[in-house]
């Protein structure tokens, strides 16, 4: 089964209001930020429609409020590919799917990282499997994309904010719509 654009936006449309557990803002409100961040740091389409898209499986998979506080793991980051695979490139699929993992490699690499997490993010990280050791941000790195996650994930991080102003919900539906087109002809 494949999300068809309508589809993408039915699920914003239900269930966008949800709270995006533990954070000031809601699932669609979480997106659209992520998506603007990634616009205003100049990535392309690709990337653009996978910061809107990299939480989508929280919608297909509703785990009611807080489920980090229940010792869930839900693994929202694999949850939408199969749906999203048959439409969408390579090149958003793989920062959706390591955006968890770019998580645990930042906190490894990058000294100030850890401090900038969310109550919510510090306690999905160890059920996430905690911290990459070296040899696992070694492999981690050396994956197509890891570099496009760990920008994902830095958007990720920063858009849980109260009331920030972004591009509505048809704006990053038509770049992700100009994404399928092209994957469509390739
Ligand atoms: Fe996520
Ligand atoms: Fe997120």
């Amino acid at each position: 089964m494949a999300l068809s654009l309508n589809d993408i936006r039915s699920l914003f449309e239900q269930y966008g209001n949800l709270a995006y557990s533990g954070e000031p803002v809601t699932q669609l409100e979480h997106a659209l930020q992520s998506g603007a961040l990634a616009e205003e740091a100049d990535a392309d389409d690709d990337l653009v429609a996978a910061a809107f898209l990299h939480d989508v499986g929280h919608l297909l998979n509703l785990q009611g409020d807080t489920p980090t506080q229940r010792g869930i793991d839900d693994l929202h980051q694999y949850f939408a590919l199969p749906f999203l695979r048959p439409v969408l490139p390579d090149a958003v699929l793989e920062p959706i799917r390591l955006h968890v993992d770019a998580k645990r490699c930042l906190c490894a690499i990058d000294d100030g990282y850890f401090g900038l997490l969310s109550p919510d993010s510090v306690r999905s990280l160890e059920l996430q499997g905690g911290v990459f050791s070296k040899e696992e941000v070694a492999a981690f790195l050396q994956k197509p994309h890891a570099e496009d996650a760990l920008r994902l994930r830095q958007w990720d991080d920063r858009a849980k904010e109260e009331n920030r102003a972004t591009p509505g919900l048809e704006h990053y539906l038509e770049i992700v719509e100009r994404v399928m087109r092209n994957r469509a002809v390739d």
